[in-house]
């Protein structure tokens, strides 16, 4: 929102702190100026679940009555308040751009998208359903707390105990104001713990080994479900499931369950912290690989973790020479849910293995997925530069919509570079997550990317998945430019310490405020 005309994050802001001064939201936004920023959200792809859009909107477009020049770089570091899970950055900035008018407009600007094909493409590389109409732009993404009945119960959170893994639910308030009185409090924050990589490597002669850590999935919308007495609760998938994190999310079933207890209508809200604590993360990894593509990969498992089945197949099935095995470790659950988990990592190893070493800083991949969709990553840039570029190309069949299937392809290229560079959280002793906040996940934020082209190739089969294979050739290239080491992530220790990362003098003062509370 603005407040007299500044962007702020509502959320974190109290309304007494707003008392006589002029707060606009979205909704309060002139058509002309509305019009101009949705068009340029969708000739880019910046949106696709939507639901960190609407407060990106308002954020960019107050550069334009502030009295510092608009330029890329400064677009790139007001996003740092934000944190978009989806598309990776650029297509946003490339947004931004258009509608400050740093750029011109091109023909595809104005080129009309079919929704449908959107939605069938963004289907594809999800893999849930996702709208991809102009509305979802605007915060009409149907977010399960958006739709909530006014008047229903609340809860929040869930109530933890001394011992986490017997967490309880605290019981239904009569509003959110009593819900959070009466739901004990935890307190974000980041740690300086470092970060752990808690499965042994197996023994043996290998030519390569990887060991990784806890990673949250850190979807942007928080688990949230309500639901009417004996009736279907509203699904926590939203517009497009979370790339996974959230497919077993236990929230319908207890907003479902509470409401039948209540005879009322139940709203259940878990904060940032609970989804950290309590949600699933990508199971951490041990694997030792000789160069014939055989190996052994070790899958870290807790108690309470659903069955890791999906996972076994999968790494069957693309890396038949691979002994699996389960190691047991403490900490929160892990899911075979999350976009590639265990595979992608030895997808990435088998091409690392069988790939000549490259000049420090460079890498290259080509990777072919068993059901036909390819993306070749090619990174370059010199030794230490923090500013590297990336060249993408993809086949996935039928293209369908071009800008769809770009957003993809740049939101796999950051979420693998993330794994590979700086994405963790630390546990404590009692393999409790202490890293609490969206900022000290580790995600790269937009000026930490790379520029990324992407070149999307046409052909007439049938449309197959082709992010997932920017996924593992990002992944697999990523870690040969940083010289293959042992662990991921590369270039963080602790639990906000980056290397190499952008100066945070070059952040207004205010986005940094924001971005801390
Ligand atoms: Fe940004 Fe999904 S579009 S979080």
């Amino acid at each position: 929102m603005w407040v007299d005309g500044a962007a702020r994050v509502s959320c974190v802001t109290p309304v007494r702190r707003v008392a006589g001064r002029s707060v606009t939201t979205l909704e309060g936004w002139a058509d002309d100026r509305r019009d101009r920023w949705v068009a340029a959200f969708m000739a880019t792809g910046a949106s696709q679940c939507g639901f960190c859009t609407p407060g990106i909107l308002m954020r960019l477009a107050a550069l334009e009555a502030g009295d510092r020049p608009v330029t890329r770089p400064a677009i790139e570091a007001a996003l740092r308040a934000h944190l978009c899970r989806c598309t990776g950055w650029q297509s946003i900035v490339e947004a931004g751009c258009r509608a400050l008018g740093l750029t011109e407009p091109t023909t595809s600007d104005t080129a009309e998208r079919d929704p449908l094909l959107g939605s069938w493409r963004a289907q594809i590389e999800g893999p849930a359903f996702q709208s991809s109409r102009p509305d979802v732009i605007l915060g009409g993404g149907g977010f399960a707390d958006d739709s909530c009945p006014a008047g229903a119960l609340v809860q929040l959170g869930a109530t933890v105990g001394a011992d986490d893994a017997n967490h309880t639910l605290a019981p239904p308030a009569r509003d959110m104001r009593a819900a959070k009185e009466g739901t004990g409090r935890i307190q974000g924050r980041n740690s300086t713990i470092p970060l752990a990589h808690p499965v042994p490597l197996p023994e043996g002669e290998w030519a390569i080994t990887l060991q990784t850590t806890w990673v949250e999935p850190a979807y942007v919308e928080p688990d949230a479900s309500w639901s009417y007495p004996d009736a279907p609760p509203a699904s926590s998938l939203a517009n497009g499931g979370a790339f996974g994190g959230k497919r077993r999310s236990p929230v319908p079933a207890q907003a479902r369950a509470l409401a039948d207890e209540a005879g009322a209508p139940v709203r259940v809200l878990w904060r940032r912290e609970d989804v950290v604590r309590l949600g699933p993360k990508r199971p951490p990894l041990a694997l030792g690989l000789r160069t014939d593509g055989t190996g052994i990969l070790r899958v870290g498992r807790t108690a309470g973790s659903p069955d890791l089945q999906a996972l076994h197949e999968r790494v069957r099935y693309v890396a038949p020479g691979m002994t699996i095995e389960e190691a047991d470790i403490t900490g929160p659950p892990v899911s075979a849910d999350l976009r590639g988990a265990g595979w992608a990592e030895i997808l990435a190893a088998l091409h690392v293995v069988a790939s000549p070493f490259t000049e420090p800083g460079t890498g290259r991949a080509d990777v072919t997925l068993p059901e036909g969709g390819r993306a070749t990553v090619a990174i370059a840039g010199a030794t230490g530069s923090d500013r590297r570029t990336l060249a993408v190309e993809v086949w996935a069949g039928e293209i369908l919509d071009e800008v769809t299937l770009r957003s993809y392809t740049l939101g796999a290229v950051h979420q693998a570079l993330g794994l590979v560079w700086s994405e963790g959280i630390a546990l404590d002793d009692h393999g409790v997550p202490v890293d609490l906040t969206i900022r000290s996940f580790g995600i790269l934020a937009a000026r930490d990317m790379p520029e990324v082209t992407v070149r999307i190739h046409q052909d007439d089969t049938w449309p197959v998945n082709g992010s997932d294979a920017v996924f593992v050739a990002t992944l697999a290239a990523a870690w040969m430019a940083e010289g293959r080491p042992p662990r991921w992530p590369t270039r963080r220790t602790g639990g906000r310490a980056h290397e190499g990362t952008v100066p945070t003098s070059a952040v207004p003062p205010s986005a940094v405020r924001e971005e801390q509370a």
